[in-house]
Formats: C-alpha cells, structure tokens, sequence
C-alpha cells in the first residue's frame, strides 16, 4: 500500500510533491540538530523542590484536623521555595550562576594547552567540555562515578560533547575520585569543581586533593574549586596549604572565589557557595 502510494505519486504530476517532502524532511533534520541543546543539569535536583513541597502539602491538610501543624506544612513549603530560587538562579534563565561558577576554575588553571588533561567528578561534562573547547590541541577524559544522588550519566556526557563539536577529543570513564585509576603523572593538567567534599569514602577529604594531585605529572598544572573554607572539613588554609607543600608540590595559592559578585548572597550560606575556593598551582 506505501509503495503503490510512493510509486503513484511519483510517476504521476506529483513528482513536485515528492520534491517538496524531501525538502521538507531536510529542514526538519536540519532544524532538529540547530534546536539540540546539551543538558548540563543543574546542582539542585527536581527532588530538592518536590519531596518538602509534597510534605508541606500533607500536612497542610492534615491541619485542618491538628491546627498546630500548620506551621510544620509553612516550614516544609519555605524550603521547597528555597531550593526552587536556588535552582532557578543556578540556572541559565536566572543568572547562570552555575556555569560562572564552573568557569571560575577554567580562569584559574595556568597551561600551553598541549597534551592531556583530566576533570575529576565531571558530572554531565560541563568543566570537561569547555576545556576542550579552549585548548583545541589537548585530548580530555572526565570521570564521575555517576551515584544515584546526582542526575548525571556518562551517555549525557557523551551527547552533550557531541552537540558542542568536541566529541573526538573527550572521553567519559566511571571512577572515583578516592582511587583513580590512572598512573602517576598522567596528565598534564587536571580539574575538579565542587566533588571533594562529595566524596564520601574518604573521611580525610584532604586525601582526595592528594590522589588528584598524584595524577598530575611533575610541572603540569591543576585548579580545583570546593569548599576549601570550610573548616570543619579542611582545617585552616595555612595548615591545608602547608600540608600540600610538603607532599612536594612546587607550588600552590588559594584564591577566595566564594566573594565572587555574581553570587547572589542568598546562594552563600545555606548551600556552602559561601566557602568556595579555588587551589591552583604547578606540580
Ligand atoms: C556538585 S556536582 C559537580 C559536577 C561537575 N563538576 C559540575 O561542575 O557540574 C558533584 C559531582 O561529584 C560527583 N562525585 C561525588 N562523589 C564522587 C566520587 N567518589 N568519585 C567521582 N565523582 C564523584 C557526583 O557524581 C557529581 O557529579
């Protein structure tokens, strides 16, 4: 029935209907690859906004029975519209302040470009892509161990290097940022944002700057962004610098990126931005 259809219309006088289909389907293909956007996710997760919105709505109405409860179904429903501000401002429509953030780490890592570098805890790629994007010469892997309290993949990684034309010169690998599974001095440089203190294997997160650090071949460069202001995870700055120096590394500053003006205040305290850092330095 679809051949006879074809066949009908294209030996009949609708040969200039089969032409403008073809033409028709191009432009659908080549809209379709202009409309592809990559998805680089967004650090608040839907879940953050759902879960306290779901249970501020229960005992909303339960609180027609128990009055009291009123005020439990007002707490739930603040934080829920807490973590939706957070997410909308994290996210391009409301200031991108993910992204400027990511890129913070970019401005901050000293390298020629050649050779081979590594984004440690790379989420859906975003810090992996831009650097592939900016020094066209060098080759990139991220790794992430992708867990389920993130909604990132290695699959989306892959899609979004693709969409931004970097595709041949990326590769996404699961591991853990407490054992990678690379040789000592195997890249030239390597970058992290914000997965350090995530790393909930290691209790030391020092431990962590240190296997990233081992993967570094001597000279090349690194620029790490986490909560490195965070005392109770870090300790004090001098002691966290000290102790870095002394595992032989040439040399290592601590920039404070958490007074960064385009984060908005309410994004400091409640969700840590307030103590971000940057370490960078050479191996
Ligand atoms: C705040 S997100 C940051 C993601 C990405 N660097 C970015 O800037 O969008 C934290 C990331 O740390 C990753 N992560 C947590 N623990 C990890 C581990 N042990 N090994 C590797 N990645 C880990 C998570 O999967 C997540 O992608």
């Amino acid at each position: 029935m679809y051949w006879q259809a074809m066949f009908s219309l294209s030996s009949g006088g609708s040969n200039k209907y089969c032409v403008f289909l073809r033409i028709y389907d191009k432009e659908k293909a080549m809209n379709k690859s202009v409309v592809e956007k990559p998805d680089y996710g967004n650090w608040v997760s839907k879940k953050f906004i759902y879960i306290p919105g779901t249970i501020s709505l229960c005992f909303f109405g339960v609180s027609f029975v128990f009055l009291a409860l009123t005020a439990v179904a007002v707490i739930f429903f603040v934080i829920a519209l807490y973590f939706a501000y957070a997410r909308y401002r994290f996210s391009p429509v409301g200031g991108d302040v993910q992204t400027r953030i990511q890129e913070l780490v970019l401005q901050h890592l000293d390298w020629d470009g050649k050779g081979k570098g590594l984004d440690i805890g790379c989420g859906n790629g975003p810090l992996t892509i831009k650097l592939a994007q900016k020094y066209a010469e060098a080759q990139f892997t991220g790794i992430d161990y992708w867990g389920k309290e993130w909604e990132y993949s290695k699959s989306v990684c892959e899609r979004n290097a693709k969409i931004e034309g970097v595709a041949e010169r990326v590769a996404f690998q699961e591991a853990s940022a407490s054992a990678l599974p690379f040789d000592d001095g195997a890249f030239d440089v390597a970058v992290s944002n914000l997965v350090f203190h995530e790393v909930s294997s290691v209790r030391d997160k020092k431990n962590v700057i240190k296997e990233a650090l081992r993967v570094v071949k001597k000279g090349g460069s690194f620029a790490f962004q986490d909560l490195f202001l965070w005392k109770r995870v870090y300790g004090e700055v001098d002691d966290l610098l000290q102790t870095i120096r002394s595992w032989g590394i040439e040399r290592v500053n601590l920039v404070n990126t958490r007074d960064s003006e385009f984060i908005p205040k309410g994004l400091r305290l409640p969700f840590m931005v307030g103590t971000i850092a940057i370490l960078h330095g050479k191996k």
